[in-house]
């Protein structure tokens, strides 16, 4: 294990996507920003100073921050904002996981620009991948990083967005390492080209990064073998189509043993919410066998078969194919047995509120109908440790307060009225919980990412409808469930997910949809400290930033 030294400098750089040059937020002129690559066990030392206008952050997204949640990132949850001028260090060790993770911003909508992969590769001189390709390890590994363009600053997005109650902008292009892809009118020369050569296998470490499209993924004329996910390995499994919601990550091994040629990689939304705008455009970047030679480079690439844009069928085969390449460590008791609804709906405004959502109502969004608040004058985790009232209560409830069926269409909305609230459930050291994730119809049906900070979790079952707890339970799968840290609950539907508590401090739990959070699709757990210094929190570094 050793220690890595970086430094981020949050700053503008321009950037021409679609013909605009825009000055985006980047990490040292980096767009995407820069890759980090790492050994199990290392000890990362990130220096974040912001020389851009607006307050940032940075998340390490599915580092599980064993006892550093300070340097977790979510601003107001765990640290105040790094303000512009200021700096912060980010230090937290890698450990117990291994694959593909990313970094991201974690204030408003900056994770558009302002995000990079994080790779964990096993332990230096100790252990090697688990999987092998006819006895070799893969030759090249590829970070793909699948995003989202605006031909408009995001920040602006959203902020309209917010002050009309509106739904924001859907994006302008969807990207493959920050480029549209020669498909999108005046991209053509925006097109990332992997160069690959014939007979070999390569290890391509997929991201979603996008702020609020879960994405259909394919590559022409070869299969992939899906080898991690969220930086925990999984069974092989083989598929021609990856779904990935924003947040996972899915590691695949691909042999190129086709034809020597160029073969587009595609991407294109999977959003099956009815009355929720989509975009049905498609991304592309090209993997070419012959980049340095002239024969293959006129005809032009061939393209994969994505499904339908709301193909739930073939989103659902992919989530629910995937298993975990160890058995589970599970306890076999539950000490906490949580139902959430998540969630999407809409106020009614009253008159003189400028409130430009349908029929004068606004979006928002809720989990067992609180919608999630944060605060401003100091975060949840300083005022945690510090014992300062009067910044969150611990009163977020374990279950929805009234039942109702929740999947039903035209549910009444007087079975639903959100309030907004800084809400933490409060979780003993080491109590095993079940969380309950219920979709629900309220507006919409809604695919929603749902991920969890600090945490791992066992993913023990999905499904359709309202979940059953007699009959659903009898599918948990208890021996071999994949490990995640982002679950792509299904639309009209469900997943469970069990995890340990065995990390104190204040987690944040959201829809990976950047809307969603910000209409209130959040909550957070506080995990209080065990017995003795290796069960608790560490004390706060003494450059936390201060609101
Ligand atoms: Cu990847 Cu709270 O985020």
């Amino acid at each position: 294990a050793k220690q890595q030294y970086h430094e981020f400098v949050i700053k503008e750089a321009a950037v021409t996507r679609l013909c605009k040059s825009q000055n985006i937020m980047t990490v040292n002129g980096q767009f995407p920003g820069p890759s980090l690559e790492v050994n199990e066990g290392d000890c990362l030392v990130v220096k974040v100073t912001n020389k851009g206008r607006y307050n940032v952050t940075v998340h390490w997204h599915g580092v599980r921050q064993m006892r550093t949640g300070w340097a977790d990132g979510p601003e107001y949850v765990t640290q105040c904002p790094i303000r512009p001028g200021q700096s912060y260090t980010y230090r937290f060790t890698v450990q117990g996981q291994e694959g593909t993770l990313w970094w991201h911003a974690h204030s408003s909508w900056l994770r558009a620009t302002v995000h990079g992969a994080l790779i964990i590769r096993p332990r230096r001189g100790v252990a090697a991948y688990p999987f092998v390709n006819h006895g070799k390890p893969p030759v090249r590994e590829i970070p793909i990083l699948l995003g989202e363009w605006w031909n408009m600053n995001p920040i602006d997005v959203v902020r309209a967005a917010t002050r009309t109650g509106a739904a924001p902008n859907i994006s302008d292009a969807i990207t493959v390492n920050g480029q549209p892809g020669d498909l999108y009118k005046c991209s053509s020369k925006d097109t990332t080209t992997f160069p690959v050569n014939s007979g070999e296998t390569n290890l391509l470490r997929f991201i979603n990064a996008a702020l609020n499209t879960e994405l259909f993924v394919s590559l022409a004329g070869h299969t992939m073998t899906v080898v991690g996910a969220d930086a925990s390995y999984t069974k092989p499994y083989a598929t021609s189509v990856l779904m990935i919601a924003p947040g996972q990550t899915t590691d695949v091994l691909v042999t190129f043993d086709q034809p020597p040629g160029r073969y587009y990689l595609a991407a294109r939304a999977y959003a099956s919410a009815q009355g929720v705008p989509f975009d049905n455009t498609t991304t592309t970047a090209i993997f070419d066998y012959g980049a340095s030679s002239s024969s293959t480079t006129s005809k032009s690439p061939a393209m994969p078969t994505l499904p339908a844009y709301n193909d739930t069928s073939a989103a659902t085969a992919f989530t629910t194919s995937l298993r975990g390449l160890r058995k589970a460590e599970l306890p076999s008791r539950v000490d906490e047995n949580l139902f959430f609804t998540v969630g999407v709906g809409l106020f009614n405004c009253s008159q003189g509120q400028s409130c430009g959502g349908p029929n004068n109502t606004r979006f928002t969004a809720s989990i067992n109908n609180v919608s999630f608040v944060l605060p401003s004058a100091v975060s949840i985790l300083q005022a945690h440790y510090h014992t300062t009232n009067g910044v969150f209560t611990a009163d977020f409830p374990a279950n929805p307060p009234v039942a109702f069926d929740y999947t039903a269409q035209n549910v009444s909305r007087g079975l639903w009225q959100p309030v907004p609230g800084t809400k933490v459930y409060k979780l003993k050291y080491g109590a095993a919980v079940q969380l309950v994730l219920q979709g629900t119809n309220i507006f919409a049906a809604e695919n929603h990412p749902i991920h969890i900070h600090g945490y791992d979790f066992y993913i023990l079952a999905e499904g359709f409808g309202n979940f059953d707890a007699a009959a659903d339970t009898a599918k948990f799968n208890l021996d071999d469930p994949p490990m995640r840290n982002t679950v792509a609950v299904p639309v009209n539907g469900w997943a469970v997910v069990r995890f340990v508590a065995d990390n104190p401090g204040v987690w944040l739990m959201h829809c990976h949809l950047d809307v969603h959070i910000t209409w209130g699709l959040a909550m957070a757990f506080l995990v209080e400290d065990g017995v003795g210094v290796l069960q608790s929190l560490e004390a706060p570094p003494p450059d936390l930033p201060l609101c």
